[in-house]
């Protein structure tokens, strides 16, 4: 590992200027453009090329002329699977005691910071072919950085557009946390149906009251977590679950980058990531070893997390004026 250093954030925005996200200004703190190194990480493996010529297409049979023959079947589409899982209310009470987003309260500070974030997330995702970049990964470098706090708003950020379906997985498979924030009961999850083939991930997705956003919970843990999540049957659920569906939206939320492996794992699974850095707390060095254990995804994207806040999570009032 590298040497820690703390990194200064800059003073505040002239006056007049256009509120910056907080995708672009962790990028004025970390002297990193969005598009820069964080975007392009150099060392990406190769793509995979297959070894031999692939055996040329087999040629149709040709119909007689005159004979136009049957009229050749349409492309198979898979429909997406529809999200089955128990139904559920969100505590509003908890969310707010959360410093969450309560999606019936007026427009807030918060929310208008969360909203411009998903308006890039989405642009991206929607723009690409790869149904990759419908899957986001919440990262940080170390505990406590804020990644529940910013999956979780962004999702229901997320969730408030229109045509969208955003599941929120609980890929914190150490500290599991989403559940409880959202004050719903937890329940088989994630780490269920790696486990166990014969779990459908859709049947374990809880479909809450708030329209549009749906909780995979992390599951029950057990000593071989980290083998499931590496094996390939992490990729075949992602993919059942995005298959089909282009308006549907993964958001991970993951353990430390550091400290735990499910996020480097995760992360070749993923199109787009955000790393959640504190302005006032997370050193460039910390930063780019935890680029360096996501390399797998091609877009990290950096969220600046900059709010002054105590450890239990009660003050945030001073989310909305995140120091610049
Ligand atoms: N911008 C913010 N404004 C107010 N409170 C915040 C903010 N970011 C995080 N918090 C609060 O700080 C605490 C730690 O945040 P959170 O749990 O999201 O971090 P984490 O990175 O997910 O931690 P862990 O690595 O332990 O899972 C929580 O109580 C959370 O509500
Ligand atoms: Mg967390």
């Amino acid at each position: 590992m590298t040497e820690h250093r703390r990194i200064t954030p800059p003073s505040g925005e002239p006056e007049g200027r256009k509120r910056r996200s907080l995708i672009e200004r962790a990028g004025d703190v970390f002297g990193t453009d969005r598009l820069g190194p964080f975007a392009v990480p150099r060392d990406l493996p190769e793509p995979r090329r297959p070894v031999a010529d692939p055996a040329p297409p087999e040629q149709p049979a040709r119909a007689p002329a005159g004979d136009l023959g049957p009229a050749a079947p349409p492309p198979r589409v898979e429909p997406a699977v529809a999200l089955a899982g128990p139904r559920q209310s969100v505590d509003r009470e908890r969310l707010r005691d959360e410093g969450l987003i309560v999606p019936e309260e007026p427009v807030t500070g918060q929310l208008e910071e969360f909203r411009i974030v998903k308006r890039e997330l989405l642009a991206e995702a929607r723009g690409a072919d790869d149904p990759l970049a419908r899957r986001i990964l919440v990262c940080s470098p170390h505990p406590g950085e804020g990644k529940t706090y910013c999956a979780a708003n962004l999702a229901i950020a997320m969730a408030a557009t229109r045509d969208i379906e955003v599941v929120l997985v609980d890929a914190d498979t150490v500290k599991p946390s989403v559940t409880q924030r959202f004050g719903i009961e937890g329940g088989p999850g994630l780490l269920d149906v790696l486990a166990d083939p014969a779990i459908r991930p859709e049947s374990c997705v809880i479909r809450t009251d708030i329209e549009g956003l749906f909780v995979l919970p992390s599951g029950s843990a057990t000593s071989r977590d980290s083998e499931y999540l590496a094996s390939a049957r992490t990729g075949e659920v992602l993919d059942r679950l995005t298959r089909g569906a282009p308006n549907r939206i993964l958001i991970f939320d993951t353990p430390p980058a550091l400290a735990a492996s499910p996020a480097a794992e995760l992360a070749r699974h993923v199109g787009q990531a955000l790393l959640v850095v504190r302005a006032d707390e997370t050193s460039r060095a910390a930063l780019e070893d935890a680029r360096q254990l996501l390399s797998a995804c091609p877009d990290i994207k950096l969220l600046l997390n900059a709010a002054r806040y105590s450890p239990s999570g009660r003050r945030f009032g001073d989310y909305g004026k995140a120091r610049d």
